[in-house]
This record gives C-alpha cells, structure tokens and sequence, in this order.
C-alpha cells in the first residue's frame, strides 16, 4: 500500500534546520504547500514555502495556526516547543505532529535522564555522574576520581543549552576551577550538571525517523562543533557539517540503529512515553566501539542541511506515518540516499557565538546560489529596499554538492567564499580531514 502523502505540512521554527526542512518538503512530490511558523523572510524566499507568525513555544497559538492552516502534518523543528509540550497539546486536538512529547523530549532536556535511560537500555554512554545544586563537593571528589583514573574531564549543564553547555576540560584543574559556574544559581536539590569522562574519537551523528516502535535512520552525517579551525576554540551550536560519512559505512549505520536507537525506543516504550519524532544520536566512535554522547529529540543543525539533499526517497509520507505510530511496514531501517555528497558551511556573525552583532549587511548571496550551492538562511533579517542584514548568531549554511566529498567541499568553499559581510566568521576546515574508517589522519 502507498503510503499518504501530506499535503499541506506545517513546520516549525525558522533557522537554518528548518529552512532545510521545508525546502525539502515542498519539493516534494504530492505536497502542496509548506507553511513555516514562524519561518523568516529568508525561509519565504522558498518555492512551496509561505510563513505565518507564531510563537513556537505557545501550545495554544501553534494548534490554532495548524487547525487554521488545515494542516495534515506539523513537523516540529527545534527542542524548545517539544519541551514546552506542543506535541502533546497538538496530540491531543487530533493533529498529526511529528516531534515527541514533553516527557520524552527530556532524552534532551534532561542530561542526567538521558543517562538513565541510556542504562536501562544497555546502551554505551561514558562513564558519569550527575549533580544537584549543592553537591559541590560530591562533584569536585567524582572529577578528582576520573582524573585519577587517567580520564579526561566534560562538564555538561543539565537543561536545554543549545549546544553550548558543554565544557570538554583541558585538564582537571580546569574542570574544577569551571564547576562554580556549572553550580551557580543551581537550587539546593534541583539537578545542575553531569560530570563526564572525556572520551575521543571522531563524532557522528545517526538520526532516526521513529514512531515509537521501529526506527528508520536518515544518511549519517558530521558536524564540526568547535568554533574555529583544527576544532579549536569554544563549543557551538555547530559550524558545518557534511555526509556521508566514509568511516561510517551501511552495516556500521545498522548496527548503531540496532544497538542505540532500538533498545532507547524499546526503554521508552516501556516506561508508557513513546518516542515518535527524529531521534538524534550524537556518538563518539572510540576505539572501543561507538558511545552515545547525547541524544537530541529532533534533527541537527547543520546536519538536516546536508542531510536532507541527499536523500533518495520522500520523507513527508515517512513523517506522516510515523506521527500516526506506524512507519511503513516496505520502510527500510536505512533510508536510501545519493551516491552524492554534500558539505554544509555555516557562516556566523562577527562576536558568535557570545555576543552576535546584529544589522550587518550581506553581500554575494546570489552568486553564491548561481554557483550551483543551495543557501539555507538561519539570521538574517530582509534589508529594506532589498538585500538581507545579518540577524542572528549562525546567520547562513551553505551547502555544496558533488560526487565526491573533496567536490562537494570545494562546490561548498567556493560559494561561502563569494559571501561577505562585515565580521563573517567560518571554518575552513569543514570536510577537510575526514577520517576514513582506518583512524582519523593526522
Ligand atoms: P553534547 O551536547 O553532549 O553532545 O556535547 C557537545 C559536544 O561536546 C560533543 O559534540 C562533543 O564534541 C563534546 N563532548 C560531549 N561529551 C563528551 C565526552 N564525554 N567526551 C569528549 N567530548 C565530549
Ligand atoms: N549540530 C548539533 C545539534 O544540532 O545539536
């Protein structure tokens, strides 16, 4: 049986993700119209693609836009309005949502659950601990333990962080002198942060399509969080990415949906809060096999970006189906993708990811699109009179696609290149030594 097919699909959110999203969607065949809430003017700019106003995080207002709307699907972009419970309230006034519900969105809002969760599934994380406001010794003694035993330090903030709550220490001294600040304004009891052992190796990203039971798994991609070149500097929300990924081939993608994503999903199931929705799992492939780092409860940014380019198949019937609870039963455990590659390259403003300057003016954005690279807006604003400003801290990706990685990555550079404002920063880096499945070059 054919799957349906959503025709009218409301998503979201309004960066660079979900410009991806709705660009993908729209293209596709069957699909009338995306609408965006709150999307941008960047986002507008897409073929398919209208935006209406809407605060994401208000469950009320977004199930008014979607029955106004008269919404087949809505595909839920960010974490913020599935931890505000958007979901469930869309669940509840019979709207299909693809997105999961507030309590197992706390896979990633909650560190310390994810743990939990990771444990009784069986599933490899590092070796942790989590601590509550007040329990500065118990921290400071847990971090001397691991330094003892020979292992790097990570601090991580319990709570949403967008991707920048993160300390890998450089030595336990800085983990110890770091930790007031993880414990600052941390009431008595409340949960503050999770102590981790440093692991290494190289990241991966493997994100699921899930209706709570099976799990189909999008291209693999990897994002580069570091801020600067040679993965220096402080962590952010992710400076590019690309996919496939050479040292992650189809047996090795099954084999983390096979011992990640099914026992999560199983665990989930268990505890009566299924998780229908994109199930991120951020891994580290260490010497020892992959371990989950963290799971995310929607799809990356930037990795939706060069991940969604290269699939092969629709995604809106997937989405639909899952949302109803039943993928279809012909849908593969590996979505099938290109024999392409592409190479997302976010461009940030000047002072990101502390104190992005907003109002800078962006030039070469149409010659970057008419050198064949697609341009997914995140922060910017429409000048008036014409043009875009700058308006947000990762303002633009730009994705480059070839046959090769090395294409892709040099369709991408040529095009991020030929884009100027006043303070841009970005990685040169991205794609650049990729590990290939023999140990990462040095
Ligand atoms: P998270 O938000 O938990 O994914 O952490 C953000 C980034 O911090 C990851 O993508 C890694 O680059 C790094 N990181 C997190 N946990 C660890 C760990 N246990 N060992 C080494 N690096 C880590
Ligand atoms: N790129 C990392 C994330 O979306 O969390």
């Amino acid at each position: 049986m054919t799957p349906d097919v959503p025709r009218r699909i409301l998503v979201l959110g309004g960066g660079g993700r979900e410009h991806a999203l709705a660009w993908r969607l729209a293209g596709e065949p069957g699909v009338d119209e995306v609408v965006c809430g709150p999307g941008s003017a960047g986002i507008a700019t897409t073929p398919g693609v209208r935006c209406a106003p809407v605060d994401p995080l208000d469950p009320a207002a977004v199930v008014a836009l979607a029955q106004a709307e008269g919404v087949d699907l809505v595909v839920v972009g960010p974490e913020a309005p599935l931890a505000a419970g958007v979901a469930d309230a869309l669940v509840a006034a019979g709207v299909a949502v693809f997105g999961p519900g507030r309590a197992a969105a706390r896979l990633e809002t909650s560190k310390a659950f994810c743990h939990e969760v990771a444990a009784a599934a069986g599933v490899r994380m590092a070796r942790a601990r989590a601590f509550s406001g007040g329990e500065d010794a118990a921290a400071r003694a847990f971090i001397r333990e691991l330094a003892d035993a020979g292992a790097g330090v990570v601090l991580k903030a319990d709570g949403l962080a967008a991707g920048k709550g993160v300390l890998v220490a450089e030595s336990p001294g800085a983990a110890l002198e770091a930790l007031p600040r993880f414990l600052a304004g941390r009431p008595t009891g409340q949960p503050a942060l999770v102590v981790e052992e440093r692991l290494e190796g190289p990241e991966a990203s493997v994100i699921a399509v899930c209706d709570g039971e099976r799990a189909a798994a999008l291209p693999p991609a990897r994002d580069h969080k570091r801020l600067g070149d040679g993965d220096l500097g402080p962590n952010t929300g992710g400076m590019g990415a690309y996919s496939p990924l050479p040292d992650l081939d189809a047996p090795a993608v099954a084999a983390i949906v096979a011992g990640v994503h099914q026992p999560i999903l199983a665990e989930m199931r268990r505890r009566g809060t299924p998780f229908r929705g994109f199930l991120y799992a951020g891994l580290m492939l260490t010497g020892d096999g992959p371990a989950l780092l963290e799971i995310n409860v929607r799809c990356g940014d930037p990795e939706t970006q060069v991940i969604l380019p290269r699939l092969s198949e629709p995604l809106a019937p997937l989405l639909l189906a899952a949302a109803r609870g039943a993928l279809p039963a012909a849908a593969p455990d590996l979505l099938p993708a290109g024999d392409d590659a592409a190479v997302g390259i976010v461009l940030a403003a000047h002072g990101y990811p502390d104190s992005p300057r907003r109002g800078d003016a962006i030039g070469g954005l149409e010659s970057a699109e008419a050198r064949g690279a697609l341009v997914f807006h995140a922060g910017t604003a429409a000048r008036a009179g014409g043009g875009w400003d700058t308006n947000g801290g990762r303002v633009l990706t730009v994705v480059g696609r070839g046959r090769s990685l090395a294409d892709a990555r040099e369709a991408a550079e040529l095009a991020a290149g030929a884009i100027r404002w006043d303070g841009v920063h970005r990685r040169r880096d991205i794609a650049l030594r990729v590990p290939d499945g023999a140990g990462v070059p040095a």
